[in-house]
């Protein structure tokens, strides 16, 4: 049976406390919810601290990969109006029945839209689609890991807070309340179905640098085939025109591709043609591991890892291995 109120965090020096200035300056009451618990030491505790005060309830979701902090996560939110909620917050965000929110926190997946390996779903954009419709008007959505201009965070991950900030989080549905450090907040305006607003991204100069050296290097490589169907090998294709130009063949396929077709305005052929391929076969995915497991099953062999030449992209998964 769970039991009154938790009590106050004493860590005062949160490196979340902009979550707290904006819960008290928007006046929050209702209920509040962040995506991304991991060791419940940030954002966990403000929010469930704010509630304490206040009322309303907090959900703090996460899939919970670590056992131990699963079991701290129970134990933390054995009172009344806390609730550990365990799973992929896109699909957890399709199932709400519970109360609309006043508050929630996106720190979550920092992916681009995916497929996990159990085919749950997961990036920052599906989870503000997948919670759009369960925040009152007048409440605050606020995202962690937004880099906006800053250019010393060339990874695709955090580009894929930018894309999906800067795509949906916009007017009429929501205004910008404010920007500390790498969280931005936002006020929902009014209900609707959220529609993206496209504005080209610019490609980081650290990748265009890659690549550029990349063909510095092996003048050879004249077509391509991208191994990947999401943001990601769009990414690598923009990547491989920007320095190749515009007439450099490319082709696409992934491991669910049977028949030929197009994508990206290229030609996407199934997976068993790989075998056959002769040009530069280039991961764009993050299931690296996954898929160098596949090419090298295929008989091909791995050529160069030419983004670990750099150590900006030391967990960066944007066109990583060049295969023949
Ligand atoms: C950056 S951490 C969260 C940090 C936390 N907000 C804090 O202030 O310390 C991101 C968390 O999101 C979780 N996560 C990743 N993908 C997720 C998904 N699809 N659904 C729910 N949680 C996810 C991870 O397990 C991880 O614990």
């Amino acid at each position: 049976m769970k039991r009154g109120m938790p009590n106050l965090h004493p860590n005062q020096n949160n490196r979340m406390h902009y979550l707290k200035e904006l819960l008290e300056e928007f006046e929050i009451r209702g209920s509040v919810a962040e995506i991304g618990y991991f060791e419940g030491e940030g954002s966990t505790w403000i929010l469930m601290d704010h509630v304490a005060a206040h009322g309303g309830n907090f959900y703090s979701m996460d899939i919970f990969p670590t056992k131990r902090f699963y079991i701290k996560a129970q134990e933390e939110f054995c009172h009344a109006n806390t609730t550990a909620i365990k799973g992929p917050s896109v699909a957890t965000g399709r199932m709400w029945e519970r109360e609309k929110l006043d508050f929630l926190f996106i720190d979550g997946c920092h992916g681009f839209p995916h497929f996990e390996g159990d085919g749950e779903q997961s990036g920052v954009a599906l989870d503000i689609l997948a919670w759009n419709q369960h925040m009152n008007v007048g409440g605050v959505v606020a995202f962690h890991d937004y880099m906006g201009d800053d250019s010393s965070f060339g990874s695709s991950e955090m580009l894929a807070v930018e894309h999906a900030v800067d795509s949906f989080m916009t007017e009429p549905f929501y205004s910008l309340i404010g920007i500390e450090s790498t969280i931005k907040a936002f006020r929902k305006e009014r209900d609707g179905v959220l529609f993206p607003i496209y504005t080209p991204k610019r490609v980081p100069d650290t990748y265009r640098d890659a690549w550029s050296s990349l063909r510095a290097h092996q003048t050879d490589m004249k077509e391509f085939l991208v191994y990947g169907a999401g943001a990601t090998a769009k990414h690598v294709l923009d990547c491989i025109r920007d320095v190749w130009g515009s007439d450099v063949k490319v082709q696409f396929t992934d491991s669910f591709t049977t028949k030929s077709g197009t994508m990206f305005g290229c030609e996407k052929i199934p997976l068993e043609e790989v075998k056959t391929f002769t040009g530069t076969i280039v991961i764009g995915s993050i299931f690296e591991e996954d898929i160098s497991e596949t090419l090298t099953s295929m008989g091909k062999s791995e050529v160069t890892d030419f983004y670990g030449m750099y150590d900006f992209v030391g967990w960066c998964n944007v066109g990583r291995y060049g295969y023949l």
